[in-house]
């Protein structure tokens, strides 16, 4: 997109969460002439700790709200030249114990932001999205999602993000606005709440406690790592084309969940057998897998970190924030006795 000016105004929602948190530091260290306004709800998974180094920047702004308030959003968008779309509700075991926000704020949150980015002509809007939209694929399969595979999400999450890239495309090929898509894969790094696989496993084996696996842990996931995330959203904003989707993986193998905690459990010099089968996710999707050529070809991206290093930083950064996830853990445990039947 080369219409940007020289020094521009960004909205990022939801950049007081994970990916969104760690997007903010990568555009600061590389683009400090723009200025960032981060619009996070601050629900359970936002957390102003991951940006205490950044929030008395200049080039920096937070303000506190709900992207589904439409009088905010329409008075932030003023002057707005591109905007960022993080803020979602994330988690897939979530979305089955309370599916109404998931809807709430993933479709009508993101349906606000498109009808204000419109009116106020925004350059460019990006929308952040998941490779859960296109549902699974076979295990033992070498079949992998691409940008024209069809839509087939199974839990309210997937839906509910589904929603969401229909009604961005929707207002791309209706009113014209100006957007890009990304649906990138499960990524894993420093600054991720503790109740997704790979922070929840490194965080209960710093406590010798089991990784609960659901089902037969033969289910495979794409993992990306964060910063290598940041960079293909940094390429799609910059030398992406309008209206076109790019997805985004890590991977060029599979690799089970019980594969990934023997991985994660030997860096840790743990036993392997640090885990537990635990009752399944309902509707618990078998393979992800992510063909990540258009973005290669086309934007010259490719993910720089190997699982290995991305596990070792990682597992490093959990080990030296203890305090960090240990307050979301002991603050989240009603969740976390409810999702683990723990007492
Ligand atoms: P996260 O749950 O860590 O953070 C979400 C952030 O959005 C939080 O700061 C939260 O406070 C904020 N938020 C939630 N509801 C809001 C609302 N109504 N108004 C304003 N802010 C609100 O999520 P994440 O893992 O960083 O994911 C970010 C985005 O990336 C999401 O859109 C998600 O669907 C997508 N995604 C995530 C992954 C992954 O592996 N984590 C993979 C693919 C896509
Ligand atoms: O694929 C992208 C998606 O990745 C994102 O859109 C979501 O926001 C993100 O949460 C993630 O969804 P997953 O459901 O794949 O991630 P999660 O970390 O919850 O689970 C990864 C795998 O590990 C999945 O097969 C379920 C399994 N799992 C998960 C947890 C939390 C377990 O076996 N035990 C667990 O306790």
């Amino acid at each position: 997109m080369n219409d940007q000016p020289s020094t521009r105004k960004i909205l990022v929602t939801g950049g007081a969460g994970f990916i969104g948190s760690n997007f903010i530091h990568h555009w600061i260290q590389h683009y400090p002439q723009d200025q960032i306004i981060n619009l996070d709800a601050l629900t359970y998974a936002g957390n102003l700790d991951n940006l205490a180094d950044i929030e008395a920047a200049n080039n920096y702004q937070f303000v506190k709200g709900d992207i589904c308030d439409a009088q905010l959003v329409d008075k932030i968008m003023a002057g707005i030249n591109l905007v960022v779309h993080f803020a979602a509700e994330s988690h897939v075991d979530r979305s089955i114990l309370e599916p109404d926000k998931f809807l709430q704020t993933n479709i009508l949150g993101t349906h606000v932001l498109l009808k204000a980015a419109l009116k106020h002509r925004v350059n460019h809007f990006h929308h952040i999205s998941t490779d859960e939209v296109f549902g699974s694929l076979e295990l033992d399969s070498t079949t992998k999602f691409s940008e024209d595979t069809k839509y087939n999400p199974h839990s309210p999450y997937s839906a509910s993000k589904a929603s969401s890239d229909h009604l961005v495309r929707a207002y791309g090929d209706t009113y014209g606005l100006p957007y890009t898509i990304s649906n990138c894969s499960n990524n894993y790094g420093p600054y991720q709440f503790p109740e997704k696989f790979v922070s929840l496993a490194i965080s209960n084996l710093i406590d010798n406690k089991p990784v609960p696996i659901y089902g037969h842990g033969k289910n495979v996931r794409d993992w990306l790592f964060v910063t290598d995330h940041c960079h293909a959203i940094d390429q799609i904003i910059h030398q992406g084309k309008v209206g076109q989707t790019y997805l985004v993986g890590g991977l060029t193998t599979d690799i089970s969940n019980l594969e990934l905690i023997q991985i994660i459990a030997n860096l840790m010099h743990k036993p392997e057998t640090m885990f537990e089968f635990v009752s399944n996710r309902p509707g618990h999707d078998l393979r992800y897998a992510v063909d990540w050529s258009k973005i290669h070809q086309e934007l010259d991206w490719s993910p720089l970190v190997t699982i290995e290093e991305g596990l070792e930083a990682t597992i490093d950064w959990y080990q030296a924030n203890q305090d960090w996830w240990r307050k979301l853990k002991s603050q989240n445990r009603a969740y976390f006795n409810k999702q683990y039947q723990e007492r």
